[in-house]
């Protein structure tokens, strides 16, 4: 495996690359992500690159977990070709001054709950497939918006990759799998499983936005929303548990792929 810390040093691949963006803090949701690409393409490059231009809160962005001698051991288990890990000059220099700007998709949920989130991620996106040139990349459920915006993205902007999306990997407790996971307290987390526990039950009601709502448990919601994915649509909430703010997302129509 091959870490490579700027855009020159990366290697011809040669067949088809599958990319996995990351910003480290690997667990086993990303691993699934990695298995997936590792299964549909020749070479697999991962990106770790915790992108500043995405936290609209700077304490979020100075909290957000680091630990890449861990993350370089998870992607060579998972037969990663090459980690591409930049600094945060590398693509974003002092100088830069082009952003993608989404439009509908990047609208209500995470959107409104964090300014220029997506702005920040759509762009990041974007230079992350022009400097890769996967055939493929993975992105995680879990976040769906996320999905729907650089789905949204890739047509609108005629950008040729193909976006493979993987269901969220939850704890046996069904608490989705997330670098956040790791600042709850015990009865944080505790408290926390109301969330996935409410959108479960949710499913089926007739009005799930409702049924999702008056089962959070005390817990408070930011947001609760059904969301188009494309080929699926999902019923997503975001709450907050003491500091830490949590989403997750279930499957209502269609499939996810
Ligand atoms: P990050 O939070 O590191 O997540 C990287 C990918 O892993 C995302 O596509 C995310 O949806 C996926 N993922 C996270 N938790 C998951 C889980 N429990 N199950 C399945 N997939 C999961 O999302 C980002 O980074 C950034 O916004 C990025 C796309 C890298 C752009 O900076």
């Amino acid at each position: 495996m091959k870490v490579v810390r700027t855009i020159v040093e990366l290697p011809e691949l040669g067949g088809e690359v599958g990319l996995v963006p990351t910003m480290g803090a690997l667990h086993a949701g990303h691993r699934a992500l990695l298995d997936r690409a590792r299964a549909e393409n020749d070479a697999i490059v991962m990106s770790l690159f915790v992108n500043a231009a995405q936290f609209d809160d700077p304490a979020d962005f100075a909290a957000y977990p680091r630990d890449e001698a861990a993350d370089l051991r998870m992607a060579e288990e998972a037969g990663v070709d090459v980690v591409f890990a930049p600094s945060a000059h590398e693509l974003f220099p002092p100088d830069f001054e082009t952003w993608v700007e989404p439009g509908v998709a990047a609208r209500g949920g995470e959107g409104d709950a964090r300014p220029g989130h997506f702005r920040g991620v759509a762009t990041v996106c974007l230079k992350l497939f022009q400097i890769v040139r996967p055939a493929r990349a993975y992105f995680g459920q879990k976040d769906a918006q996320q999905v729907a915006v650089v789905r949204r993205m890739v047509r609108d902007l005629n950008v040729p990759v193909a976006i493979r999306v993987v269901p969220t990997v939850r704890d046996p407790d069904g608490l989705a799998l997330s670098s956040r996971n790791v600042r709850l307290a015990p009865d944080e987390r505790e408290r926390a499983l109301a969330l996935p526990r409410a959108l479960a039950s949710a499913r089926d009601a007739a009005d799930p936005v409702a049924a999702a709502r008056a089962a959070l448990n005390g817990l408070e919601p930011e947001y609760v929303e059904v969301r188009d994915l494309g080929d699926a649509t999902v019923l997503a909430a975001a709450v907050r548990v003491g500091a830490i703010r949590l989403i997750d997302n279930v499957l209502l129509e269609g499939a996810i792929g």
